[in-house]
């Protein structure tokens, strides 16, 4: 079999961050003390992303533009013929560095928000005065001719809002609003509890959404899954490991997603030390969960095992403690019980959240 190449890269340039989000899917043990990779290094990964048949680079974090040299890791994306797109929580830009980032060859931003109403949004960023900073940089952007992306990640403190989020990225000139039902990793894993909503509320949201795709149809593109705690079969998580996807730390670890280090026993190559191609086709952990030979029943009888590749395997580690278990968000998981089980009693009252630390 011919392997694919990956069309994707998540660059994590740094995992330091203003904001302390209760889902940062950041891991929870952040390895502060090796040295970030740097402008040199990075250069050099895009470079072979490039070479590899990468598309696209997501320029991400914690917040990249923590990063004084991110403006040079741009020239550098735009430079090997990278779509660049830059995640930000806009917390930290001014309006003359979005320029300059605009100038080095920067084609998209996708910046986060928190929530419509700026007390509850501030609350869960853990930040006073984010919301309001997020709206005057959605303000740049706009200005400045880059196409805007805004994603709210959506939970039980904000679910309520999903069509007031819609709402708010036409009002702030949004080309495409992404609803984003949380994925239970990294910090989201710790305030499961928290976060979790019930059936009624995710049933409400997604008629919300609807209803706003249509009152703005034509004027902004509206991006919404349901959330797969609340679906029959599990997602396509990363499109299949090892299969579009190649996720760079700010360390230099190469990972299939961005939370394969929460799985043990996997052997993470560094950029340090590997070319991105070889680590891409033999390193040990790009090559665990590869394709469908790996499956366990009932996924390897199973006629969706191609479109779903068994899910996720950072979320079946984090539920059954084995990260070759079918994901329990399948039906047909013989671990399902236990999501129906959370799905059934949402904690009351709502448990104070564990923020993420820098
Ligand atoms: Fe997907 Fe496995 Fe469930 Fe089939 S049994 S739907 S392949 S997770
Ligand atoms: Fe790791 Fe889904 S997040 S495989």
């Amino acid at each position: 079999m011919t392997l694919p190449a990956p069309i994707g890269l998540l660059a994590e340039l740094t995992y330091r961050c203003p904001l302390a989000c209760p889902y940062c899917s950041n891991p929870l043990a952040l390895a502060a003390k090796t040295p970030e990779l740097d402008t040199a290094e990075w250069t050099r990964v895009l470079r072979q992303a490039a070479d590899l048949g990468v598309l696209q680079v997501h320029l991400s974090g914690g917040e990249p533009a923590a990063r004084r040299d991110l403006e040079q890791i741009v020239r550098a994306a735009a430079g090997a013929g990278l779509y660049t797109n830059l995640i930000t929580s806009g917390i930290g830009l001014t309006e003359a560095r979005l320029a300059a980032l605009a100038e080095a060859g920067l084609d998209h931003v996708q910046l986060s928000i928190q929530d419509t109403d700026a007390d509850v949004a501030d609350r869960i960023a853990g930040y006073r005065g984010a919301s309001e900073r997020k709206r005057r940089f959605a303000g740049w952007v706009v200005a400045s001719g880059l196409p805007l992306t805004l994603n709210a990640v959506i939970h039980r403190a904000n679910i309520a809002h999903c069509g007031d989020i819609v709402d708010e990225a036409v009002a702030l000139r949004a080309r495409r609003v992404e609803i984003a039902h949380t994925q239970y990793h990294g910090w989201a894993a710790a305030n499961r509890a928290a976060l979790l909503p019930d059936r009624a509320a995710v049933d409400r949201a997604l008629a919300d959404v609807e209803t706003a795709r249509e009152r703005h149809r034509g004027r902004i593109v509206v991006d919404s899954v349901a959330p797969d705690w609340h679906a029959r079969f599990p997602k396509p998580c990363m499109g299949g490991w090892g299969a579009r996807i190649i996720n760079v730390t700010p360390h230099g670890k190469v990972l299939p997603c961005h939370a394969a280090e929460s799985l043990p026993g996997l052997e993470f190559w560094n950029i340090r030390d590997h070319s991105l191609a070889g680590i891409w086709a033999h390193s040990p952990a790009f090559n665990a969960f590869r394709g469908t030979g790996w499956m366990p029943e009932p996924c390897q009888s199973c006629e969706r095992r191609d479109v779903d590749f068994g899910g996720c395997r950072c979320q079946a580690f984090a539920l059954t403690g084995d990260a070759a278990a079918t994901d329990p968000i399948c039906e047909r998981s013989p671990h399902h019980a236990m999501v129906l089980a959370a799905l059934d009693g949402p904690v009351e009252p709502v448990p104070a959240y564990i923020y993420r630390k820098a």
